[in-house]
């Protein structure tokens, strides 16, 4: 693994990252509240989840599916009447899985107040073709400062979830060949 974005294993010109970056806005309701009168943490996951499928798709050219969401982060509570702001973009890719890093914002939908970062997530997606299977992806090529920060990370969290994976596979054969 190096710092630097990869591209040379991929048969399939890059696309950059503001190719398919995406926010997906939607106002709270009473009908998506949990029983403290918040926003319950599900209907902003299922917001990340459609944004991020959305710029996978994008970024892709086609069908491309969740295979794992991570650090679901909620930082402030999300009110019936708020303007939540999903912003979704493609952090890192392999060769046929790409992470995709979102950014929740909430702001009154009737005051023109600053919005606050209330969530943060990261969801790989696999790219399948017709039969399911995965099927390779564009290298994404990081534009800014801020998009190769986010690369590098990306690759970090790519490693910690491979070795958990395998390291749980392990433990479950030797339990098994016992
Ligand atoms: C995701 C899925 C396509 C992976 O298929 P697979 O046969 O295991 O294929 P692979 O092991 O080759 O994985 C494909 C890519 O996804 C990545 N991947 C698979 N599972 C992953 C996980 N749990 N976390 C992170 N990445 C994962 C692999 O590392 C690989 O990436 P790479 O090619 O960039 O290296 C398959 O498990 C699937 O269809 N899952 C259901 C997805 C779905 O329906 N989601 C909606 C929920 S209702």
């Amino acid at each position: 693994m190096t710092d630097q974005p990869q591209t040379a294993h991929s048969e399939l010109p890059g696309k950059p990252t503001s190719a398919s970056r995406t926010t997906l806005s939607h106002i709270m309701t009473g009908s998506e509240t949990n029983l403290y009168g918040t926003v319950h943490g599900g209907v902003i996951m299922k917001l990340a989840d459609d944004a991020a499928g959305a710029v996978a798709g994008r970024h892709s050219g086609g069908p491309a599916v969740t295979a794992s969401m991570d650090e679901m982060v909620f930082l402030e509570p999300v009110r019936v009447g708020d303007l939540v702001h999903v912003k979704a973009q493609v952090n890192w890719t392999g060769r046929t899985s790409m992470e995709i890093g979102v950014r929740v914002l909430a702001e009154r939908w009737n005051e023109s107040t600053p919005a606050t970062h209330v969530g943060s997530a990261y969801l790989v997606f696999a790219a399948i073709d017709e039969s399911g299977k995965p099927r390779p992806v564009p290298p994404v090529i990081p534009e800014t400062e801020q998009d190769r920060r986010r690369y590098q990370e990306a690759q970090i969290r790519r490693t910690h979830r491979l070795a958990r994976r395998r390291a749980i596979r392990d433990l479950r054969a030797s339990r098994v060949a016992r």
